[in-house]
């Protein structure tokens, strides 16, 4: 085939989704003022919308007016760039409250109002940032208020506790929604470099023949946050960093590493493969697990004397197929740490003989690693042994790096949840989770769940508690990097 440069071919657009009444419930809470409304503000500003209009509800007593002034100061205060009035006019026209306590009557009514601003018949996305214990009944008010046809729901992790609660929790909401019509939001997924990592193991040659245990020694997935959990403790302490950021988002993660080639870029393709590593993946043995807690954890407002609750997790989990058996998969996040950074290191084998001379430098810096940074500038690193220039062979780590801002059209960068809500219009589950890889997940998670390891306390502003290494030995964390990213 002829190479064809990037200026000959037009870039691929989509067209936005069909007109939609989005329900936003919990919608002055603090994931609606943070992402859900600046987010839904960008994609109408940026074209992604056709006609749309926003119902607010919660169980909060405010009008029209009101919720329309939470949303421009959530745009303002979490929103990207300073929000233009003529884009705020036109957003903001799209804006109506009903409160939560009017029931499925008063529900029906205002979606009604909204469907009729439309003018056309629309679709519905009810989107659920409430907390898990309120989900099963705004499903049932979803239900009376005959809010089920032509609608999509977006549910917000947790998906459950454990297997038996994920269970139930698939079980009432396949009583009033077809499974169809349900997507598991997993924001880590909608990330610009999660995709990355699909484009750079299917789009290219160069990376999938080497993507397996015949090349690949050992992989890190590590998401260490500065954050402690002030703010959200009562949240924060019935779930956990195992619950609240493994079960989720890492183990989503893990499975775009380690899926197999999918047979087509297309929801029901991916879904099957990454089912298939939530159903390879071993059991979680508590030997292989690391809890800690930082100090002071138990003070935090909302948060009990006693908590067992873990604020830390590092563990061990190997995938048992033809392609990852033996490569052990190192997992780590925790609030209070040192640095906040979300990477995925890909630390391959080392050569099998050198015959450099004593003293080179070779294998002295660790194994030659692809590392992909999950953070907005979407960073990806190869690094590898170089000659150091001068007399005689002495070799240092070198790298090559890549970064989106060196990408020109990288303001059409949208923010995950927005991917996920406008993909989500599009019915697109490319990127959802189903009812049975939720499942698949409880399972592997069970055995630690049953018989949690001692949470150990640590230090804030440290990676963790010591046995961390003990973990991972004879390799080591990357994070602290040796080297910082370049730029
Ligand atoms: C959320 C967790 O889902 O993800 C938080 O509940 C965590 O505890 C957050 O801080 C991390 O997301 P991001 O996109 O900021 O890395």
């Amino acid at each position: 085939m002829a190479d064809i440069g990037p200026q000959d071919v037009a870039p691929a657009t989509l067209a936005p989704p069909e007109p939609h009444v989005v329900v936003l419930f919990g919608a002055s809470g603090d994931l609606a003022r943070r992402k859900l409304l600046p987010g839904l503000f960008h994609l109408d500003r940026a074209g992604h919308l056709s006609d749309c209009r926003v119902v607010g509800t919660s169980l909060e007593a405010m009008g029209n007016a009101e919720f329309r002034r939470l949303a421009r100061k959530a745009c303002e205060s979490f929103g990207r760039g300073r929000v233009d009035e003529a884009d705020w006019d036109r957003f903001e026209r799209r804006l109506s409250w009903v409160d939560g306590t009017t029931g499925p009557e008063g529900l029906a009514d205002a979606v009604s109002q909204a469907e009729a601003d439309i003018g056309e018949e629309c679709r519905r996305l009810h989107y659920l940032s409430v907390p898990p214990a309120a989900a099963a009944s705004v499903i049932k008010t979803l239900g009376e208020a005959g809010l089920v046809e032509r609608s999509r729901i977006i549910m917000e992790k947790p998906f459950g506790t454990d297997l038996a609660s994920a269970q139930r929790l698939n079980a009432m909401v396949h009583e009033v929604f077809d499974e169809e019509q349900v997507f598991r939001i997993d924001h880590f997924l909608g990330k610009e470099a999660a995709l990355n990592i699909l484009a750079l193991r299917f789009a290219n040659g160069l990376f999938e023949p080497i993507w397996s245990r015949n090349f690949i020694d050992h992989i890190q997935i590590d998401v260490p946050e500065t954050l402690t959990v002030e703010g959200r403790g009562s949240f924060y302490d019935q779930t956990g960093a195992f619950r609240d950021m493994v079960v989720t988002h890492l183990f989503q993660v893990l499975a775009f590493v380690a899926m197999e080639p999918p047979v087509e870029l297309a929801p029901a393709a991916i879904t099957v493969e990454k089912d298939k590593v939530f159903r390879s993946m071993k059991g979680i043995r508590p030997e292989d697990v690391v809890r800690g807690r930082y100090r002071g954890y138990r003070d935090a407002p909302g948060v009990s004397a006693d908590s067992d609750t873990e604020t830390f997790i590092a563990l061990k989990c190997r995938i048992d197929n033809w392609r990852w058996s033996g490569v052990p998969f190192y997992l780590r996040t925790g609030k209070a740490m040192a640095e906040g950074a979300r990477i995925i290191s890909i630390a391959f084998r080392e050569p099998p003989k050198s015959m450099f001379p004593e003293g080179s430098g070779v294998g002295r810096k660790g194994p030659d690693h692809l590392t992909f940074d999950l953070d907005e500038s979407s960073r990806i690193s190869l690094s590898y042994y170089g000659k150091r220039p001068g007399p005689g062979m002495f070799v240092d780590k070198l790298s090559m790096q890549f970064s989106l801002s060196e990408i020109e059209n990288q303001e059409d960068t949208l923010e995950a949840y927005e991917r996920l809500i406008r993909d989500a219009m599009g019915g697109d589950h490319t990127l959802f989770t189903t009812a049975e890889g939720i499942e698949e997940l409880w399972n592997t998670a069970a055995p630690m769940l049953e018989e949690p390891p001692e949470a150990l306390p640590y230090e804030r502003g440290t990676w963790g508690p010591g046995e961390i290494h003990d973990l991972i030995a004879p390799h080591r964390w990357r994070l602290p990097f040796q080297r910082r990213w370049r730029g």
